[in-house]
């Protein structure tokens, strides 16, 4: 960088030509080495040499406001804003938590562990209990106690690189300090926005006219995801750090000792957290944090209770998208009351006419409320809800507002009670019939009733399924009333009919070029998004993604879909047990967090003609991508399992979910395509059927050993 005369000369001493012809070359010098040190990974400088360009800049600035640059360093961390976010895939993926709402569940989820671990009923169980931070959560990958990368945590296996956003928070250490820092380490944790920093933002905003942000956790998400670090900086956001993802060494054994490693290192941890020496005392501090939530200057929705001992997090595992070994206990929820001033019918994609009330807007734990959910007919009969009555209404977290109940006192003396529709509200007023033993009312119009048609393509392009950019549910709706698309298929024969499209108003031949590219981008796509996009009921990405996982490729799902279906249609009554409808309905319901239910409306999908043209109309137009082999470098991976007699060293359970978690299939039968048969004393005719087969047996030990523990 070129000299400009003045770099030696002390803050004190320059004129102001002098200083700001400093802030310019300091500005172009800070950006080189954020440069270097940010893309390249190649710093030129010390560390300390950086800082002194950074402090003199500072001091300039202070002493001269009037010349502060607009691209000042002091406004912006790290480099230039990117275009957009960059994708950072997370080799530990970010996983979310199950709900406690009541004590009895968290005795409940201790149970379990004891359960799954076979421990005794006096074999202590530590919890470390924390407070569940209403942010968003981040994680901060350091290397040799720098920080590098940070991410959010998108959709857990994918998130957005928000590095130079993250090196602005208050509370995110540039470089870790102490001891035992391993190589590498990917910190996790909550981002948040104190309700004081809120409520200035929000009223400079209003000064501003600027639209206000509806509650802390929104505006802290508003401001991480900045395309430009110098507003997120001046957000002052903050972070609590809990927990880990990679990491080049385990510096502890329980995580209460990983929390004091965090807090050595530079991080805050949330002063609340304790260990707890059984489920009663955790349960003591959820209380006492209730009892101070109103006092904190940060949200939080409840508690979430930990497994101390990581070696036991770890034969505990996860279970679809969550860990077993922890829970988060929410608080309850909010209430208010509120005028229901009308009744609305929404059809889902199904066909399943559900009542929304339409309220007063009115404000519930920081969020205006103006619709809730009323479920279905009986619910609005059991509560007796009418129109025009004052409700109770409640919102916890994310959940859709509920109407809980109704203030008698404040009925108008004409009210009614309400009659649920006998016909679907789409203009073909198809009759809506209800099956005995259900509570679901639903459209009969099947895929000619228009709002049921739209709704099955809005999920199909939404972000979980085919995700095409520019193809959100507004523009699915118009070209479903132009009758360019009808079903999904539609949708990829879209290149036909240009120029149709290039007569849709607002359209031109770029956006057309772009759209059209967005949905040629998605004709490969992971198997396990296609199965979640058919819409399938009770099927969500959890359930699609263990399917994919499960039947490798559509051909293979089909045909056990369609074996399953004539079983189910000689065996329609057995509600129990899944082995006495047949041997595909069985495997079916062996996968874990398939029941009977689930696997009843799989079989249905699969029953109807009209959904295996869709499916196959499709399919046609299509690659399927299967999905990627978990943990694929272990031996077992892909391998189907049978395991026989008694373990002795782990449950049934644990055996299962450790077995699947390395990719493998576990099996209730031994046969020719049985792999290894894992027998424990007292194993009987499935050893002797493995022993006919050839099938390759071993002990419980040698199986441990084969999977690395
Ligand atoms: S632990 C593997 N601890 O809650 C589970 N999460 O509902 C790791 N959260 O996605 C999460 N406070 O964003 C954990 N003390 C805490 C938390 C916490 C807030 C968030 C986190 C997570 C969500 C799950």
């Amino acid at each position: 960088m070129s000299g400009n005369g003045a770099e030696n000369i002390a803050v004190g001493d320059l004129t102001s030509g002098q200083a700001e012809a400093e802030l310019a070359r300091l500005a172009g010098e800070i950006a080189h080495h954020d440069e270097l040190y940010y893309r390249q990974e190649a710093p030129a400088i010390s560390d300390a040499d950086y800082d002194a360009l950074r402090t003199r800049n500072e001091a300039i600035e202070a002493r001269f406001p009037d010349l502060v640059r607009d691209d000042s360093p002091s406004l912006r961390v790290g480099v230039k804003p990117a275009d957009g976010f960059a994708e950072v895939r997370h080799s530990v993926p970010m996983l979310s938590l199950g709900n406690a709402f009541a004590k009895e569940d968290v005795h409940e989820f201790v149970a379990r562990i004891r359960r799954f671990l076979n421990l005794g009923a006096d074999d202590p169980v530590e919890l470390v209990a924390e407070p569940k931070i209403d942010g968003l959560s981040a994680t901060a990958h350091y290397d040799k106690g720098r920080f590098v990368l940070g991410a959010t945590r998108g959709d857990g296996t994918t998130g957005e690189d928000i590095t130079r956003n993250l090196a602005t928070v208050v509370d995110m250490p540039g470089r870790l300090k102490g001891s035992g820092v391993p190589d590498r380490i990917e910190v996790r944790g909550e981002v948040y926005m104190k309700h004081s920093d809120f409520a200035a933002l929000n009223e400079q905003r209003e000064k501003d006219g600027l639209a206000l942000y509806a509650n802390p956790r929104n505006s802290a998400s508003g401001s991480l995801r900045q395309l430009d670090p110098s507003i997120t900086a001046s957000r002052r956001l903050h972070f609590f750090a809990y927990s880990w993802g990679e990491i080049s060494e385990p510096p502890a054994d329980t995580h209460w000792h990983y929390l004091d490693c965090l807090k050595g290192w530079g991080f805050t941890v949330n002063p609340f957290a304790k260990l707890c020496r059984d489920v009663d005392e955790a349960l003591a501090l959820y209380d006492e944090i209730m009892e101070n939530r109103a006092r904190l200057d940060y949200d939080i929705d409840g508690v979430v209770y930990k497994v101390n001992r990581l070696d036991w997090q770890d034969r505990l595992g996860f279970v679809s998208r969550a860990p077993r070994w922890a829970i988060a206990h929410k608080f309850p929820a909010e209430q208010a009351q509120t005028l229901l001033e009308e009744i609305a019918i929404q059809v889902g994609r199904t066909g399943a006419l559900t009542p929304v009330a339409h309220l007063t807007p009115i404000t519930v734990g920081g969020v205006v409320v103006s619709r809730a959910t009323l479920h279905n007919e009986d619910e609005i009969k059991r509560k007796d809800i009418r129109v025009g009555d004052t409700v109770v209404i409640q919102r916890a977290g994310d959940v859709i507002p509920q109407v809980v109940s109704v203030v008698e006192a404040k009925r108008p003396k004409d009210s009614e009670p309400y009659t649920f529709p006998t016909v679907c509200p789409c203009p073909l007023a198809t009759p809506a019939h209800r099956e005995p033993g259900e509570a679901v009312t639903r459209c009969t119009g099947e895929l000619a009733c228009p709002f049921q048609q739209v709704n099955r393509l809005k999920h199909f392009v939404s972000r979980q399924a085919f995700d095409i950019e520019g193809l959100g549910a507004k523009h699915v709706e118009a070209f479903r009333d132009a009758g360019l698309v009808e079903t999904p298929g539609d949708i990829f024969r879209l290149k036909d009919r240009r120029d149709t499209l290039l007569e849709w108003e607002g359209w031109g031949e770029q956006s057309v070029a772009n759209l059209l590219d967005a949905i040629e981008e998605r004709r490969t796509i992971g198997f396990d998004r296609f199965i979640y996009a058919l819409g399938i009921r009770q099927v969500g990405e959890a359930t699609a993604r263990l399917l994919a996982r499960r039947y490798e490729d559509l051909e293979t799902w089909r045909s056990a879909m369609e074996q399953a279906a004539r079983e189910r249609a000689e065996h329609p009554d057995e509600m129990k047990k899944p082995e006495a409808v047949g041997e595909a309905f069985a495997a079916l319901c062996d996968i874990d967090g398939v029941g009977i239910s689930m696997a009843d409306d799989l079989v249905a999908f699969f029953t109807e003609a009209h959904n295996i043209e869709v499916l196959d109309d499709l399919a046609g137009q299509l690659t399927i991508r299967p999905l990627e082999k978990a943990a694929s470098d272990s031996p077992v991976a892909g391998k189907t399992i049978v395991f026989t007699g008694t373990l002795e060293r782990m449950t049934r359970q644990e055996a299962k979910a450790r077995a699947e978690s390395l990719g493998a299939k576990v099996s209730g039968s031994v046969s020719a395509k049985t792999d290894i048969v894992v027998a424990g004393p007292g194993a009987g005719s499935k050893l002797k059927k493995a022993e006919e087969l050839g099938v390759e047996v071993m002990s419980e030990d040698d199986w441990l050993k084969l999977v690395g523990r």
